[in-house]
């Protein structure tokens, strides 16, 4: 790895070990908050402009989707300019609308699309078609919606036929933003107040965005009210860096010592920072610099200082606040003194891959100690060797075994490396930017 690389991820990525990391660099836009922008800029009146909107591949699928529901969207490069359409003003696909990867484009988008008067059908690459579909179809079907799908409905493609929808009260069986923001974003076509109800506070992206588009929203403990707008307004937003992908070099960071390293513009959403809190746990010293507020979201600069790591029990509500970042938390954790165990992560199993199994057996074969629960994964801290392993198609996979290159005491090389275009495709840029060897 050179580091002047730029453009997209390559397919084979080697990365040497490295004394420490040190540097102030900035990470593109936060993937979560970008796809909500663009959804609910087509659905506002009026114009949307959006800056520091992620251009990874899924949500370039989100923008694709979009045009082909008939949304205009230019992109200068610079800030994407949406003409909304208003909430009636999407029209029928004339094609099946692909998603390629993105579960959240698939999910948020199957809440839109059940509150349109026509068909929509939805699909997406082999990751996606063999990911729970249920956890969205069982609420938009009490709401009204017709949603068939694979295997009695639960798997993509995903036929919907929709129309106006019935306002429901919904308890989440799993706690999940997608799920609960595809309620949300179905409610904007209901009949009256939409309420979702999660078993732990997951991010809340969606929630304080619809109210910078307008919409009369009440949050309480863990429920959240929509009282379905007759229109949302355009408006101007600056979407943060994303604080999954600043993970990646801060838990780096945070495991060698002499390491000092700011990620600047970070989105620091409380729903979101557990792998500050968990790194903190793990005896890292971190420090949040300056914090302001942007689009209704909190935004700073984080900086970690390296040192000697401690293994931790990670658990409960804390889950979701770091479920992506558990890959490269575990990474860590082989690297700490002592054991990590997470729990109550089952969730792992249903994303882009069976993050247990594949986290396991990565860290395996890089020389870790690693042993599958059914709901998490149990590491004794100890040594990385280094050797060869496979992104097994899941960019978060494929960049936290990249991260134990650093850490490892031979090079980790990952193949499949291109998957990381999926959310980060500067990460072998910056990556090399920061890495003293
Ligand atoms: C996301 C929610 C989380 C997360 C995913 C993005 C979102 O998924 O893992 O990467 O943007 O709402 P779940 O809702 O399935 O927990």
């Amino acid at each position: 790895m050179t580091p002047a690389q730029t453009g997209p991820s390559p397919a084979t990525l080697t990365v040497p070990p490295a004394r420490r990391l040190s540097g102030r660099v900035r990470v593109p836009g936060d993937k979560s908050i970008s796809h909500r922008a663009a959804l609910l800029g087509v659905l506002a009146e009026g114009k949307t402009v959006v800056e520091g909107f992620l251009r990874a591949a899924d949500c370039l699928s989100t923008l694709r989707c979009l045009r082909h529901l008939g949304a205009e969207i230019r992109d200068d490069g610079e800030r994407l300019t949406i003409q909304g359409l208003g909430l009636g003003g999407l029209v029928e696909a004339d094609d099946v609308l692909d998603v390629g990867n993105s579960g959240t484009t698939m999910r948020l988008l199957a809440g839109i699309l059940a509150g349109q008067p026509y068909l929509s059908v939805l699909t997406g690459d082999a990751s996606i078609r063999r990911r729970p579909m249920d956890r969205v179809a069982v609420p938009l079907r009490q709401m009204g919606a017709s949603i068939q799908g694979r295997r009695g409905g639960r798997l993509a493609p995903l036929v919907i036929q929709g129309g106006r929808l019935r306002a429901i009260d919904y308890a989440l069986p799993v706690a999940s933003a997608q799920v609960k923001s595809a309620v949300l974003l179905a409610g904007l076509f209901a009949d009256g107040p939409t309420t979702v109800r999660e078993p732990a506070p997951t991010r809340d992206h969606t929630e304080r965005m619809l109210q910078g588009f307008g919409a009369d929203l009440r949050q309480e403990d863990c429920a959240v009210t929509l009282y379905a707008p007759t229109r949302l307004l355009g408006t101007s937003l600056s979407v943060p860096g994303d604080i999954s992908s600043a993970a990646f070099f801060l838990v780096a960071a945070a495991a060698l010592p002499g390491s000092e390293l700011a990620v600047e513009g970070v989105g620091l959403n409380p729903t979101r920072t557990g792998a500050l809190d968990a790194l903190r746990a793990m005896g890292a010293r971190v420090e949040i610099e300056d914090q302001w507020i942007s689009g209704g979201e909190p935004v700073g600069t984080v900086v970690v200082h390296g040192g000697a790591l401690r293994g931790i029990e990670i658990t409960g509500p804390l889950i979701p606040r770091l479920i992506d970042e558990l890959p490269v938390l575990c990474v860590a954790a082989a690297v700490a003194e002592g054991t990590t165990e997470i729990r109550d992560a089952g969730e792992l199993r249903v994303k882009e891959s069976d993050r247990i199994v594949t986290l396991a057996a990565n860290l395996r074969a890089l020389g870790a100690a690693a042993e599958e629960l059914s709901d998490g994964i149990i590491i004794r801290g100890g040594r990385l060797r280094g050797g060869r392993v496979p992104g097994h198609g899941d960019h978060r996979i494929a960049m936290a075994c990249a991260v134990a290159g650093l850490l490892a005491a031979e090079p980790v090389t990952v193949e499949g490396a291109e998957c990381i275009d999926i959310s980060f495709p500067e990460f072998h840029r910056i990556f090399g930017d920061v890495a003293v060897g």
